[in-house]
């Protein structure tokens, strides 16, 4: 939306602003809210986070409640490669994020997937910048046509977790420009986001908060980026530099650094007025933008909609890839199966990525369910859990406690301005779950000293399976935790800072046997400790897994009576997230042993891989069918039935390849460093490098099968292009196999020879068709100069080099169809 319109306005009030309310808009209130200025009649701006759903969550003023659609995970949406379908997702997000009563949905992030083993890479596209862009682009598209804004996010160079705070990414200037940079510049270019979020980490030494080559120089000035940046959640360590490098709010609130602190230093002439002015117009453009300032007819928000539902689904139906489908095993013949073999714990679960884009969703399908839905009526199913891969534990979810009423899910919280629980509670409410990080504002803000304060949490737990539970606790002050009065756990860890907040050390863990469907009286107290910094608890566990004896041997031996089997196979909630990297590459609960027993015993056998990055998968010769399923969302247990069994033919395709080993990844030697990462790698991120070397992927960029085949015809191109034209490449694409289905055409650009070294192709347009039997269509590509140019550090600017190009146009990276040469006049 064009600020122009309100140009006058913006001025008109910012003239009005004491340097004092200038400064407080450039601040959170707490953690979702801006601060508003009353006497000026500025409310605040309420922001939440995405990527793949709304995050409800927060307590007191600054509380989000409610469920929300869960769509599947970033890397699942980019699998699409569908920009149409990515847009109409958008609006189905934004329309929730109006109904939670917000205005900012914090995503997409389009940070490249750098390692396999990136904690964040699940909430992110893909290894390449520009598929990154273009679905970067869809998305800001569909949110911000509901007048909803997005943050795009963590600029820049944020790709692992390690060191996540404060890591220096060392990347020299072309990688930057032509690998790390390009999905940022696109989505500013072409979608105009309101906000882009700055990352944690240091880029060549600088904190991206503070970056003013990045901020104010690229993003703003070059880019013509007229938005708001935002921190990270406690990106920014300095009154100054951030300022001036062109960050405009910092967040959350209450304010560190941009409130008291930056209005002392402009009045004693260490930051100039007319910096806090720009960002203080900044973000009077975002209000407006948002229609907060006037009154305005806003779209209609909508939450738990049956068309949000079956967007869930239709996204999931086209992220899934179909890694391998030998000898047709797939789709399942329904006619052919009287019995099916269900064998996985994710068959049972639902799979998701863990931090800050975690969804609370209306309801999950489970895969087991999905099946049951689709075939209950045509064949036995039955389920065995196969593995155990819970190498951490999950929350215990708000399903397991019931409240004191007996009626309402969740626990009885009362919260205490006292350290020993004593008199009355100051705030009594819900709690759905026990896991909190109490940052700024505390458990309740302006009730309860964040610093200082006690909880009681009340009511039963029950648990969905026999056997043996184990429980984990984990805070800093103090927690305890009764089962039927008994005191199970009891942690007192103290205070922590920042330096000392570490995971092993903070955990207390009981294994309890409990009894399915049965009640138990729950309590769970925490005591904040005197002025602690990092209060936090949580309460997770392991639930029972319902079986005895050896899960392999009776997997196997469900398996061989069965007329085919399906493995859910994958990693289990826990292990990509926000905070974390992975240790490695390989499948938790020795999965590999069981794929192969079990296809060794029933060739009739399919896996499914839950993952949000490549996993190893040194089995996939003993299995005919692999299907990678990703983080599917709530509706991923129907989505991926439909596969399976037909209903839905696959084509989502790589977006990241899958090496045979995490040795032959590109940052191997570089990942993850000390604090320090040297992207030595350089441009040769993903099949850029795979292709340089000739290392032979598992699954290369851009593959995903088909229950159809598509025949590739006619390329059209100009044999030479001028120097700054445009230009366009055509061809037919058409079904030749037997059902409908989606085909994605990738082109690539492969430069042959240049004065820098370059990839041997690059990816420089897609497009998804949908095509019934026998039907043909004609896809076009249009290409600009900069398709063909690479980053000349030391003019600087970007280079298209004279001389010969090759334009080749296939299924995959590694499967071109179609070429032709040109040169470049
Ligand atoms: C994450 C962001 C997120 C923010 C707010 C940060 O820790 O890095 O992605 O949007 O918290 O929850």
């Amino acid at each position: 939306m064009n600020l122009e319109t309100h140009h006058k306005k913006i001025e008109s009030l910012l003239k009005q602003m004491t340097l004092s309310e200038k400064v407080d808009l450039l601040s959170g209130l707490n953690k979702w809210y801006t601060v508003p200025i009353e006497r000026l009649g500025i409310p605040s701006v309420v922001m939440t986070d995405g990527p793949h759903g709304i995050r409800t969550e927060g307590h007191g003023s600054n509380r989000i409640v409610g469920t929300a659609t869960a769509y599947p995970h970033g890397v699942a949406m980019a699998s699409t490669w569908n920009r149409d379908l990515i847009e109409r997702m958008g609006v189905g997000l934004a329309e929730e994020t109006r109904q939670m009563g917000c205005h900012i949905i914090l995503g997409p992030c389009v940070n490249i997937v750098r390692s396999p083993l990136g904690g964040r890479n699940f909430e992110t596209f893909s290894e390449d910048p520009y598929l990154a862009g273009q679905i970067g682009v869809a998305y800001v598209k569909g949110v911000q046509s509901q007048r909803i804004g997005v943050s795009l996010k963590h600029y820049a160079a944020n790709n692992q977790e390690i060191e996540r705070f404060r890591g220096n990414s060392v990347v020299d200037e072309r990688t930057l420009r032509e690998i790390y940079l390009p999905a940022f510049e696109t989505v500013v270019k072409e979608a105009q986001p309101w906000t882009v979020m700055c990352s944690y980490n240091r880029i060549n030494g600088i904190y991206a908060s503070e970056h003013e080559v990045l901020l104010r120089k690229i993003l703003k000035e070059e880019w013509g980026f007229d938005g708001v940046v935002v921190s990270d959640w406690g990106a920014v360590h300095d009154i100054f530099s951030p300022i001036q490098a062109g960050l405009d709010l910092e967040m959350p609130g209450p304010a560190r650094y941009f409130g008291q602190a930056l209005e002392a230093a402009v009045n004693t002439w260490q930051v100039d007025e007319c910096l806090v002015d720009d960002a203080a117009r900044r973000m009077l453009g975002l209000l407006f933008r948002a229609g907060v300032m006037e009154k305005v007819e806003l779209p209609k928000g909508s939450g738990d909609t049956p068309a949000h539902r079956a967007l869930a689904r239709e996204v999931a139906n086209e992220a899934m890839v179909l890694l391998k489908n030998e000898a047709n095993q797939l789709p399942f013949d329904r006619s052919q199966i009287k019995k099916l073999a269900v064998i996985g714990l994710n068959a049972i679960s639902v799979v998701s990525g863990g931090g800050s884009s975690r969804v609370d969703p209306h309801h999950w399908a489970t895969p087991l369910e999905g099946l049951r839905a689709k075939l209950c009526n045509d064949m036995e199913i039955f389920y065995e859990p196969g593995y155990d891969n819970r190498s951490n534990p999950r929350t215990v979810e708000k399903e397991r406690f019931t409240h004191p009423d007996g009626q309402t899910q969740g626990l009885q919280a009362e919260l205490f301005n006292n350290l020993d629980l004593s008199g009355q509670p100051a705030v009594t409410r819900v709690d759905t779950q026990i896991k909190n990080w109490w940052g700024g504002g505390g458990p309740a803000t302006g009730v309860i000293d964040p610093k200082h304060f006690s909880i009681r949490w009340t009511g039963s737990f029950t648990p969905t399976e026999s056997g043996e539970t184990q429980f984990f606790l984990s805070n800093t002050g103090t927690a305890r935790v009764w089962l039927d009065g008994e005191l199970i756990l009891d942690n007192d860890v103290g205070l922590r800072t920042s330096s000392n907040i570490d995971g092993e050390s903070m955990v207390a863990k009981a294994a309890l046997k409990l009894e399915k469907g049965r009640a138990y009286a729950f309590k769970a107290e925490y005591i904040s400790g005197e002025r602690n910094p990092f209060a936090l608890v949580h309460l997770s566990y392991k639930p029972a897994l319902g079986v005895e004896g050896d899960l392999l041997e009776r997997a196997v031996s469900l398996a061989r009576d069965c007329d085919a089997a399906i493995i859910v196979a994958g990693l289990s909630d826990t292990f990509e997230s926000e905070g974390y990297d992975r240790p490695e590459m390989d499948l938790p609960g020795d999965q590999d042993a069981l794929i192969r027993a079990v296809a060794a015993v029933n060739p009739n056998t399919a896996v499914v891989v839950n993952a949000g990055a490549p996993v190893a998968m040194d089995w996939t010769e003993a299995v005919d069918a692999v299907l990678l399923a990703y983080y599917p969302g709530q509706e991923g247990g129907h989505a991926l039935a439909d596969i399976l069994f037909g209903d839905v033919n696959p084509s989502g395709k790589l977006t990241v390849t899958f090496p045979k080993r995490l040795e032959d990844n590109p940052a191997y030697i570089n990942y993850p460093g000390v604090r320090d990462v040297y992207y030595g790698e350089r441009i040769f991120v993903g099949y850029r490098y795979y292709e340089k070397k000739d290392v032979q992927p598992l699954f290369p960029f851009g593959h995903g099968l088909s229950y159809t085949r598509f025949a590739y015809r006619g390329l059209a191109w100009p044999e030479q292009v001028g120097t700054g034209e445009d230009f366009k490449v055509s061809l037919t694409v058409e079904n030749i196999g037997e059902v409908p289905g989606h085909e994605v055409v990738q082109l690539y650009i492969r430069d042959v020879e240049s004065a820098l070294v370059r990839p041997v192709k690059e990816l420089k347009g897609f497009e998804k068709v949908y095509l019934a039997p026998g039907e043909k269509t004609k896809v076009t590509f249009k290409l600009t100069p900069r398709d063909l140019s690479y980053y000349d550090p030391h003019l600087p600017g970007w280079v298209a080099e004279p001389g010969e190009f090759e334009v080749l146009v296939g299924a995959s990276s590694q499967d071109i169809r179609l070429s032709g040469t040109f040169e470049l006049l």
